[in-house]
């Protein structure tokens, strides 16, 4: 049976402690909503919860899909088990929809249908305010080998592929959304989460915004928005 062991790491919205397998990392997902780089913050109960269902249920179908990542199994409703990586400094985001920072960066309408997926990547800093990078950027600062960076761009496509499809399942949209990559015995591997609080997710037929959006702009109870992206998943609520 694996210990849960020191704690090596506490994000915004998770903590991470070793284990006695010194592959295994032991995920903790927390309450505590941060946005605007750190500046507005909140404990939102159930948050935690609801964030570890979805991001295990995702994990669980890009495996099925035959798409590998860091997931091992869940162990509780705010905790579970990933391989440890070597994380790449990288925010990937995938774009299918204009909203926030690219509408106010370059002036694009929110809402309007881009003609194909937009990739972009963040250096993960927060001292920096995660600045956009190009891949020169990427190639010249040493942040990945060429051939990872291959890799992370088909992966990250995929996984919009996989997802969009997903998620229109169940009238949900996938407007944009945000992975992390990391290095595991030289092999990439997909890492951290995938949840609400990582993608924009609007109702297919009204738009409604059921994502970390209600909490950065204020529009209402953030869970509720939550609770309805695991129910339409086929997730299990219980929060
Ligand atoms: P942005 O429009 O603010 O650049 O965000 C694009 C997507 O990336 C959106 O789904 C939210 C997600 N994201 C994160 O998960 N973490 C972050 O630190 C940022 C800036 C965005």
């Amino acid at each position: 049976m694996l210990e849960k062991q020191e704690l090596l790491y506490e994000g915004k919205a998770k903590k991470l402690y070793g284990t006695s397998d010194p592959n295994v990392l032991w995920v903790e997902y927390k309450d505590s909503a941060t946005a605007l780089n750190g500046q507005k913050k909140a404990i939102i109960s159930g948050k935690g919860e609801l964030n570890n269902a979805i991001s295990a249920l995702i994990f669980r179908f890009l495996t099925q899909e035959g798409l590998e990542n860091h997931f091992i199994e869940q162990l509780s409703s705010t905790e579970h088990l990933v391989q440890r990586v070597q994380i790449i400094p990288l925010e990937v985001v995938v774009r299918n929809i204009a909203a926030g920072s690219l509408c106010k960066r370059l002036g694009v309408p929110e809402g309007e249908k881009l003609k194909r997926p937009l990739l972009e990547f963040y250096l993960k800093s927060d001292e920096l305010g995660d600045p956009l990078i190009n891949e020169d950027h990427i190639a010249v600062l040493d942040l990945a080998t060429s051939t990872a960076l291959q890799e992370i761009r088909a992966t990250a496509l995929k996984v919009n592929k996989l997802l969009t499809e997903l998620f229109l399942s169940c009238n949900l949209l996938l407007v944009d959304f945000k992975l992390e990559f990391g290095m595991r015995n030289n092999e990439l591997l997909l890492a951290d989460e995938i949840s609400p609080d990582t993608c924009r997710l609007w109702d297919g037929d009204t738009q409604r915004k059921l994502d970390k959006d209600v909490f950065r702009q204020d529009l209402g109870d953030l869970t509720e928005g939550y609770r309805e992206v695991l129910k339409r998943l086929g997730g299990i609520v219980h929060v």
